[in-house]
């Protein structure tokens, strides 16, 4: 029994909900730690094929129980139309919780994010999600966000919104848009407490106990490292933590506790919004990837940009969030590349690194790359390592080396099954 952290490795969209929805089967609980209905986790299994944004990827075994933690910020709109759709498909959804530390993303975060977006320079957009994430945890950071437990309570609630609204109300004068009215707002809450008043709780004694007792925890993360607020790509970068110290702070859970840290890394890269990409392709290899990866935003369908594996990058990864073991997905969509690039280093002025720099450094990066050559058959059937061809298990093994932690699952296709379970 563990409590195992599965960590986005490279610029979100590694495949981190298909590897929870695997380990879901067999855990207690399953812990979403940062971010908001900005993620996008497609799952696939006996159930259909879902987008999640919000809801853990833990919500499909009914035996566990799924926590939205302090970390999060919440948008309960959204929450009750992803939960619909889940229990329409037979899925029971009584099983999901919030803790009442998360903030709540209102309606006027999403309008202040999409205007501060439109007011950025050229070539400065972080290409946000204009889900209301940025926002939000900015009212969080001064101390004047709403939190999920404040609904509970109308009278604090109305007191909270006394405080915070006339500082929204300014900010949405500056960019000339409608103000908000405190008893809409009230009204909102009103409902999102008729819905989800009871699944509001303080999830500490609930997680404390689970640790105690020795129980099977997933946390989840949504996004990846290079979107981190301090050690991804700032200022592209997202508004909170997807690393595995986030989660930690997110989900309540102390450092030593955590026994497994899973590194999801795509075979090859790719990246949705604003900022440096230095593997970034933009011939026919970038649109074959995108093409036959269905490379497309799960939360806004935007085009991803694509490139090949940038092991700089990776490797940094591993560093920052202490892999203990590598998740390899997408492996199948590299079946048809003739060669197949590896990032090693970058050029960056006359100088070669391989230690990831900052964002400027990012900036100025020209990839050094190895080049292997590709299999050319279909993974998609494969079960075992033995199933791999020996060129796809070269493939594999170089980025394990470079990154600098043991393969434990390599996905071979969406469906369940299409996973290979390292032992050793
Ligand atoms: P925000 O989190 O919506 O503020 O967006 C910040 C940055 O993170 C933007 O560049 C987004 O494109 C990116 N981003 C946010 N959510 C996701 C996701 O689920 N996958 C990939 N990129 C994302």
């Amino acid at each position: 029994m563990s409590i195992t952290a599965i960590v986005g490795a490279q610029w979100g969209d590694e495949g981190k909900g298909r590897i929870v929805d695997y380990l879901a089967q067999k855990a207690n609980l399953v812990i979403r730690y940062q971010g908001g209905d900005n993620a996008g986790h497609t799952v696939i299994n006996e159930k259909g094929k879902f987008a999640l944004h919000i809801v853990p990827s833990g919500i499909f075994n009914p035996e566990t129980m799924c926590i939205v933690s302090a970390g999060t910020v919440v948008n309960f709109d959204t929450m009750a139309i992803e939960l619909d759709a889940i229990h329409a498909s037979g899925v029971t959804t009584d099983n999901i919780f919030i803790d009442l530390r998360a903030h709540l993303i209102l309606p006027f975060h999403k309008l202040l994010d999409g205007a501060e977006e439109e007011s950025r320079k050229e070539n400065w957009a972080v290409g946000t999600t204009k889900r209301g994430i940025g926002p939000c945890y900015s009212d969080k950071a001064t101390r004047i966000g709403i939190r999920a437990g404040d609904i509970l309570d109308p009278a604090r609630l109305r007191t909270r919104l006394e405080m915070l609204l006339p500082k929204k109300n300014r900010e949405l004068e500056y960019f000339g848009l409608p103000h908000t009215d405190i008893e809409q707002v009230m009204e909102l809450c009103a409902r999102w407490k008729h819905r989800f008043g009871p699944n509001i709780i303080d999830s500490v004694p609930i997680v404390r106990q689970a640790v105690l007792e020795k129980k099977e925890i997933l946390l989840e993360g949504q996004l990846g490292i290079m979107r981190d607020l301090d050690w991804g790509i700032y200022p592209y970068s997202t508004s909170s933590n997807p690393t595995s110290g986030g989660a930690c702070s997110g989900a309540g859970i102390a450092p030593s506790r955590i026994d497994t840290v899973v590194g999801v890394v795509k075979a090859y890269s790719s990246s949705v919004g604003g900022g440096p990409f230095p593997t970034e392709l933009l011939d026919s290899d970038g649109e074959k990837l995108r093409a036959v990866g269905a490379e497309y935003g799960a939360t806004t369908g935007r085009p991803r940009r694509c490139g090949w594996f940038d092991a700089v990058a990776a490797n940094y990864s591993c560093w920052i969030n202490g892999f203990t073991d590598l998740a390899i997905t997408k492996l199948d969509i590299l079946d048809s590349f003739e060669r197949i690039k590896i990032c090693i280093a970058y050029r960056i002025d006359d100088t070669i690194v391989t230690d990831l720099p900052d964002t400027i450094g990012q900036e100025k990066a020209e990839p050094i790359y190895e080049e292997w050559e590709g299999w050319l058959c279909s993974t998609a059937h494969a079960r075992t390592w033995e199933d791999l061809p020996i060129k796809a298990q070269t493939y594999v093994l170089r980025l394990a080396e470079l990154v600098g932690a043991p393969i434990k699952f390599i996905s071979v296709g969406p469906e369940r099954d299409q996973i290979i379970i390292m032992d050793k």
